[in-house]
Order: C-alpha cells, then sequence, then structure tokens
C-alpha cells in the first residue's frame, strides 16, 4: 500500500490531534513538512515532532515538498485560500471546521476539486465512532422508525481570555461564534443522522461577553420528514455538556459527553413494556468501541485516497452544515425564517455568515 507524504499547515493548539492521527497511521503516512508563520513555534514543533522540513509560508512548502495530503490547521478564515493552493498544487486536502467562511467560498472549492481532481475532507470527527457508525445502519435498515423529535445542545464555557485571541470572536476572521466554533461538530451530526432539515428560525446573541459574535444561539427546525427540533449552542454554560436527544416512533437515542464519545456515552431506551423492549439490547450492542476522533476519520480518508474517491466529509456532505450556519445566521439577524436552498448568489448571506451586517440584535 502507498505511503502518503504528509505536509501539516498551522501548528496550533488542533495539531496534537492530527499529530495523534498521523501516529495511529502508521507506516501509510510520513510527515515531510510543517509550515506556521510563527517561527519560533514551527521550529519547536519540527523539533518535538522530529519533522526535517519547516517552512514559514505554504507556497514555498508546497514547490519544495510536493505533498500528497495537507493537513490545514489554521484560523478559519485562511482555509480557503490554502486549500485552493494546496488543490491546485496536487494534494488532497484534510481541513479543519469550519471549511470556509461562506457558502460562496465553498462553491469555489467544488470548482476547484473539479479543475484538480483532487478531494478536500472536512474534519468532523465525531461522525466517525463506533456508536455512530452503529445508529446509522440502525437508521438505514430503519429499524427504529420515523424521526420525530431531536434536541442538540452545545452547552460549553469559554472565558472572556478564550476569546481574546486575535483572530477569535471576529466575524471577519472565525468567520462566526459559538456556533461555528462550538455547535458546528454535534450540529452536523444531528443533521447527518435526522435527515434533511426543511426551514429554521433561530434568535442569537453575545450574551455575558463583550464580543462581535454569538455566545448563544437558539434555533428550532421542521425536517422534511415531518420531524422537529432544536438546536442550541452556548459558549457561557457554566456546567458544560453536549448532549443530543434523538426521538424515533420505537426509540430514544441519547448521547450525553463533553468534547468525545466511546460507546458508553449512548444509550437506547424505548417505551415501557412494548415489543421493543425485546429489541433494546440488540440496539444497544455495539460492535468496537472506537470514539469519534481524527484517527478513524484519516483511515477512512487514506482509503479514499487509494481508491481516488470523493472523501465522504466532502461535496454536499460538507456543504450541509455550511448552508445550515449561513441560514442559522440569516435568521438570527434578520427574524425571519429560513428555508434550506434559499440562499443564493443574490443574498448577503451567500457570501458571509453575517450577511455583511454589523451586530446581531440586542
Ligand atoms: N475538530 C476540532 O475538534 C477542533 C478543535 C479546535 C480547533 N479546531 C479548528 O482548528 C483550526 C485551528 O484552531 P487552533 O485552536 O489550533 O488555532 P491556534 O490559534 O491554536 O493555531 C493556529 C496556528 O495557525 C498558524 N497560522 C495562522 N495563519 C497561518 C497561515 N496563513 N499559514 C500558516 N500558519 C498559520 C498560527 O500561527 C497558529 O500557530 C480552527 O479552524 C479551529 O476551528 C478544530
Amino acid at each position: 500500500m502507498k505511503t502518503y507524504r504528509v505536509a501539516i499547515i498551522g501548528t496550533g493548539a488542533i495539531v496534537t490531534s492530527h499529530i495523534e492521527a498521523l501516529r495511529h497511521a502508521g507506516d501509510r503516512v510520513e510527515i515531510v513538512a510543517a509550515v506556521d508563520t510563527d517561527e519560533a513555534k514551527l521550529k519547536a514543533f519540527c523539533e518535538q515532532q522530529q519533522i526535517s522540513q519547516g517552512f514559514t509560508n505554504t507556497t514555498d512548502m508546497l514547490s519544495a515538498v510536493q505533498p500528497d495530503l495537507v493537513h490545514v490547521l489554521t484560523p478559519p478564515f485562511t482555509h480557503f485560500d490554502l486549500c485552493v493552493q494546496c488543490l491546485e498544487a496536487g494534494a488532497w486536502v484534510y481541513c479543519e471546521k469550519p471549511l470556509c467562511a461562506s457558502l460562496d467560498q465553498f462553491d469555489r472549492l467544488s470548482e476547484a476539486e473539479v479543475r484538480t481532481g483532487r478531494y478536500i475532507n472536512t474534519v468532523f470527527q465525531w461522525r466517525f465512532g463506533s456508536a455512530v457508525k452503529h445508529l446509522k445502519r440502525l437508521l438505514a435498515a430503519n429499524e427504529l422508525g420515523d424521526p420525530l423529535v431531536g434536541v442538540c445542545n452545545i452547552l460549553w464555557y469559554r472565558p472572556l481570555a478564550y476569546h481574546q485571541v486575535a483572530w477569535r470572536a471576529k466575524w471577519a476572521t472565525e468567520t462566526g461564534g459559538a456556533t461555528v466554533g462550538h455547535g458546528i461538530h454535534l450540529t452536523d451530526l444531528f443533521l447527518y443522522l435526522f435527515g434533511d432539515w426543511r426551514d429554521i428560525r433561530t434568535i442569537a446573541k453575545s450574551l455575558d461577553r463583550p464580543i462581535e459574535v454569538d455566545t448563544v444561539a437558539m434555533s428550532t427546525l421542521r425536517f422534511e420528514n415531518g420531524a422537529m427540533g432544536t438546536v442550541n449552542t452556548s459558549t457561557v454554560s457554566p456546567r458544560q455538556e453536549t448532549y443530543l436527544r434523538l426521538d424515533f416512533q420505537r426509540a430514544t437515542v441519547e448521547c450525553t459527553a463533553l468534547y468525545r464519545y466511546t460507546n458508553e456515552n449512548w444509550r437506547f431506551s424505548t417505551v415501557d413494556g412494548s415489543p421493543d423492549e425485546a429489541n433494546l439490547s440488540r440496539w444497544q450492542t455495539i460492535e468496537q468501541n472506537t470514539k469519534g476522533s481524527h484517527a478513524e476519520q484519516l483511515t477512512e480518508m487514506l482509503h479514499s485516497m487509494d481508491v481516488n474517491e470523493r472523501p465522504s466529509v466532502s461535496g454536499a456532505e460538507s456543504r450541509r452544515i455550511l448552508e445550515f450556519n449561513a441560514s442559522l445566521y440569516k435568521s438570527a439577524f434578520t427574524g425571519e425564517v429560513v428555508e434550506r436552498g434559499s440562499i443564493n448568489e443574490d443574498d448577503p448571506f451567500y457570501y458571509s455568515m453575517n450577511g455583511a451586517m454589523e451586530s446581531l440584535p440586542k
């Protein structure tokens, strides 16, 4: 099997998860270079990880190294340009969330994929644990009945100091607030599991923090299949919890966790005394016990590269959460109910998450 030559762009906080994933991939990958605009940080990282080539800009790295795969781990506003550059240099890309700043950028990235024959995989590690794969199989077999009610709560806590890093808490550089920075993983999972959403109404504000972007966003949504749901994201909640509850006709499925889950975080229930009680132990029995991790997603990506196929979190599977977040913010700024598919090239929310508006309603 081919060993892929990998470069990393951005050696900040999240690089640890990517190093863990790359080490897990063993001899399927060789880390050939790292890039960071912060020279001291880059040097320390390369020394610690024994990476022989460090660069302070991506253009130099791409021409010197010509990697097969690039991990883009920089602040959100830089993702679009870096992804295009990497694709044009012939590399596949594994890019951190949020993939880019807008639907406009996403659609231009898709054109670059077509032009270059390479793909971008967005990091959504929550989709890759054994419990989610198991649940997807149950849903595909229609074992649990129709989806009815979904509750998606990302109630976290970030002190003011967290937002005071230069790129954070600004529309221009973080591209949004709690919604794009924190709620995005569980919300992506919710939409991945529950079917196409139809419309959304949202209230959001910078509650208790003097910053531009949302610290709280609360949305209600309807799904094409008739189900209803709520998505609540906060970064001002002292007792932190990540909670997903999916009510189907025959079972309730819940995940209670914080940043990662294993099988133990998932619970299946049914109506007391119903015939489905006989199914519970089967539903609750999950093969293997892998957490949703960067490593699991990377393993799948390397397989996609082997067979030269689109990785699973790309294309429409990657656009869904961007469109959802653009719609969520449009509803929060305008007070309108926003329908899926309604934000097009004539809409300011196609070009940025805040639709060029200055501040969220008080
Ligand atoms: N998947 C997850 O669970 C998860 C968790 C945390 C962060 N993230 C995402 O990872 C990305 C990075 O977040 P972080 O917390 O590691 O940020 P960070 O600020 O800790 O690190 C970013 C690094 O990128 C470098 N950088 C900035 N611009 C650059 C450029 N143009 N070229 C090369 N290097 C550049 C900075 O010097 C810094 O070292 C963000 O998109 C964030 O949303 C994902």
